[in-house]
């Protein structure tokens, strides 16, 4: 094993990188002898000159260059420790998020991806409906929240991630199954089922229906996604979600998308916090996190 020191790397480094003893010394904040000195330790530990000069200019021998190599590998392996021992400290910490129910179905996956980079942070999430996110963020109860709709209720910097398609879905022997391009007037004969007052599905269906001028008929109100699926299924009628929440029951053929003239409504889920709010270092990284993830 080399008995050298960590400045004779770092003066080596510098000496290599300007080829020039008095620019390193003056990069490192030390003098031009205390930099030769380093060298010249440096050197008799490994038994091999590293520099030699020629006329006014000095250059790096073969073993230096060969040595160069290794010494730059050392010297970034320590930068990025040290870099991941920053993230590590600053991301102990607790990631407070609240999302939409229909969110739920995708968040705990982005979730654990985080939180494996960063395994010193912890989290705890909220899952609820648009309303009540609406209120947590008013009452500055949550450090982010993901929703289907940028709040106009409130100041809010609300950003978009990820795309978020509402299809209507139906029993696999429902006799529309088969039907394609089916006009928005046919579903007028259709019965509903409905997420409760406050959901953001529910809200985006209505807008939807009332700018088309076409009246449902909704029957029964339920108030999550799940029971929603289980009574379509059971034949009460037919459903609207988000195809964020429905992906098992596609691949196993218990439910399935109607070709409905203007389906999926195209919409967005937003990561959001309200403005001037001060994000701890986790929270912000989430945010980031899920922004790149999402970058198209
Ligand atoms: P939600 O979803 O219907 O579960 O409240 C929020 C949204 O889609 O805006």
């Amino acid at each position: 094993m080399l008995h050298l020191t960590l400045r004779q790397l770092i003066a080596f480094e510098s000496v290599a990188k300007h080829l020039s003893y008095s620019r390193a010394a003056e990069m490192l904040h030390l003098s031009q002898p205390a930099v030769s000195m380093q060298i010249r330790q440096l050197e008799n530990v490994l038994g091999l000159p590293l520099f030699e000069q020629l006329g006014k200019k000095i250059y790096l021998t073969e073993a230096g260059n060969e040595f160069h190599h290794h010494s730059h590998n050392i010297l970034e392996q320590l930068n990025e420790a040290e870099t991941m021992l920053a993230e590590i400290k600053g991301m102990r910490g607790n990631l407070n998020i609240s999302v939409a129910s229909t969110a739920s179905y995708f968040t705990p996956h982005l979730l654990a991806e985080f939180c494996q980079r960063h395994t010193l942070a912890t989290v705890n999430l909220s899952v609820t409906n648009r309303e009540s996110l609406l209120q947590r963020l008013n009452n500055n109860e949550t450090d982010l929240a993901i929703m289907g709709r940028p709040p106009d209720e409130l100041d809010a910097d609300a950003t978009p991630f990820m795309e978020n398609h509402l299809a209507i879905i139906a029993p696999v022997n429902h006799p529309l199954a088969n039907e394609r391009n089916i006009p928005l007037s046919r579903l007028a004969q259709e019965t509903f089922l409905v997420r409760e007052q406050g959901s953001g599905t529910r809200i985006a269906m209505e807008r939807f229906f009332a700018e088309k001028n076409i009246r449902l008929t909704t029957g029964t109100e339920m108030s999550t996604n799940e029971a929603i699926k289980q009574a379509v299924q059971a034949g009460m009628g037919l459903g609207i979600l988000s195809l964020h929440t429905i992906s098992l029951e596609l691949e196993t053929a218990r439910l399935m998308v109607l070709d409905v003239q203007n389906f999926p409504i195209q919409r967005h889920w937003y990561v959001v916090h309200r403005k001037g709010k001060r994000l701890t270092t986790v929270a912000s990284a989430f945010k980031e996190f899920l922004l790149q993830k999402h970058a198209t």
